[in-house]
């Protein structure tokens, strides 16, 4: 293989070297574009331009692959536990025994959050969206755990990653709980950590609690299928806040507010929404399927398209299973779920689709599960965002220790020239 290639611009050659990965993707090295020629590349929403080097996530849009730290998704959903995949994803190996009790021991050491923390919450109101409610909390989260934002050690560095594991979890039940009119409550050190999500999420004050394997089941897959998923727009949000020296919480806080909107992590409440829409509308999916093909109409199949899988996104496959599973034993029958699957079919014999290559992402059958287990619709992206939380650390903390640089891309000029006053 060439390990260069060559610009011809402006009657001179120049040469760049070639970058291979792993997984043989290739890439031309560009540091040195504009010093040598005095060009800069042009590519919105970065469609061709890598940001980084990196070793956690690996991706094949054409064959719907994905891999965590070079296991399989399918692997680690039906054969792990979210925990051993945090630390996989943030430390690089799969935990031993010893190395899982001991992350689980340090976690249950900071699993405290804030009294004060409460008031802020409180001072939302009711309507407020749970995200920006999550995003704020995380960001509050810095006034009280100062040291937190500047790492310059090891054990500092650890000591900030344990205690954004063990906090964000209860900021998300204290959120639903909020949502939902329920009194807030605190960790159980006695349980797991998937199970001890299960609890803030679904104890009720008036009811002895006693954890559904169901529940925790769905739960700790959904998570694991979350977890990270290479350069997606809020991990790059994460990864360029960060490259500022901005604290890990910061950065965090910033993650949430991209995963938010709904051509991101926001398509899974979309979806819902969308369906429910279809549901009461009498159900005929023809007539929607005709709208998200009509350029004059701003409506989309929510859920569909990806803007690297151009096969099944591998984990919306193991969702759409699952959906079915937790619904069969939960004794749920949720009729939005077969019009999903009826969008489905069609989309996959219907020529717009099938020409751009358009299939169900991830978001497209996870807000049915969350359904299925009483979250609220608009709590949706927020389990999203607390699956996604290890792989954003882990991304960071890459970003971080690889000493990269601050991002800070340029921009081809196209407004007045100079002209006086
Ligand atoms: C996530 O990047 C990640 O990895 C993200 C994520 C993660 O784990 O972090 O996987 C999570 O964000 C999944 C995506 C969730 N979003 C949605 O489901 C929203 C609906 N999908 C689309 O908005 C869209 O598919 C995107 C945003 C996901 C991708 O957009 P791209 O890559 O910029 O593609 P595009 O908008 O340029 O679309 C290409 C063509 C266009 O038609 P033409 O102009 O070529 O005629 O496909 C059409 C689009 O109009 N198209 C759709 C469509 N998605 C794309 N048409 C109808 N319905 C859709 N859903």
């Amino acid at each position: 293989m060439e390990d260069k290639v060559q610009l011809i611009y402006d009657s001179k050659t120049y040469e760049f070297p070639l970058v291979k990965g792993t997984e043989n993707e290739i890439a031309i090295d560009i540091k040195s574009l504009r010093a040598e020629t005095g060009l800069i590349t042009l590519d919105p929403g970065f469609k061709n331009s890598g940001s980084c080097k990196s070793e956690i996530t690996f991706l094949d849009g054409e064959k719907g692959i994905l891999r965590y730290r070079g296991y399989s998704i399918e692997d680690l959903a039906n054969k792990s536990s979210f925990l051993e995949v945090i630390y996989l994803l943030i430390f690089g190996e799969l935990p031993t025994p010893e190395q899982l009790s001991k992350i689980e021991d340090e976690i249950r050491e900071e699993s405290l959050v804030d009294e004060d923390l409460k008031a802020i919450l409180k001072s939302f109101p009711k309507g407020a969206h749970p995200m920006g409610i999550l995003s704020s909390l995380t960001s509050a989260l810095i006034a009280f755990n100062p040291s937190s934002v500047d790492i310059n050690s090891e054990a500092e560095f650890h000591k900030a990653i344990i205690m954004i594991l063990a906090k964000l979890p209860v900021l998300v039940s204290w959120t639903q709980r909020r949502v939902k009119g329920l009194p807030l409550i605190y960790s159980d050190d006695s349980l797991s950590y998937t199970e001890n999500i299960a609890q803030m999420m679904f104890k009720k004050p008036n009811k002895e609690y006693s954890s559904n394997p169901t529940i925790v089941n769905a739960l700790n897959k959904l998570l694991i299928l979350h977890a990270d998923h290479e350069q997606n727009c809020s991990t790059s949000t994460v990864r360029i806040v960060g490259s500022s020296h901005a604290g890990l919480f910061a950065s965090i806080s910033a993650g949430i507010s991209a995963l938010w909107g709904p051509l991101h992590g926001g398509a899974n409440q979309a979806v819902i929404e969308m369906l429910e829409q279809i549901k009461m509308d009498g159900g005929d999916t023809k007539k929607f399927m005709a709208k998200a093909k009509d350029k004059n109409d701003p409506f989309r199949l929510m859920g569909f398209g990806h803007r690297v899988y151009k096969n099944f996104d591998p984990r919306a496959k193991i969702i759409k299973v699952t959906a079915d599973e937790v619904l069969k034993e939960l004794g749920v029958n949720d009729p939005i779920l077969d019009i999903a699957k009826a969008l489905e079919l069609e989309a996959l014999k219907d020529p717009y689709f099938v020409e751009r290559k358009l299939y169900p992402n991830v978001d497209f059958y996870s807000g049915i599960i969350y359904r299925a287990l009483g979250i609220p619709t608009e709590m949706f992206t927020v389990m999203f965002a607390m699956g996604r939380l290890p792989g954003w650390i882990a991304q960071w903390k890459e970003m971080r220790l690889n000493k990269e640089p601050i991002g800070r891309p340029r921009q081809v000029y196209t407004g007045q020239t100079s002209r006086e006053l």
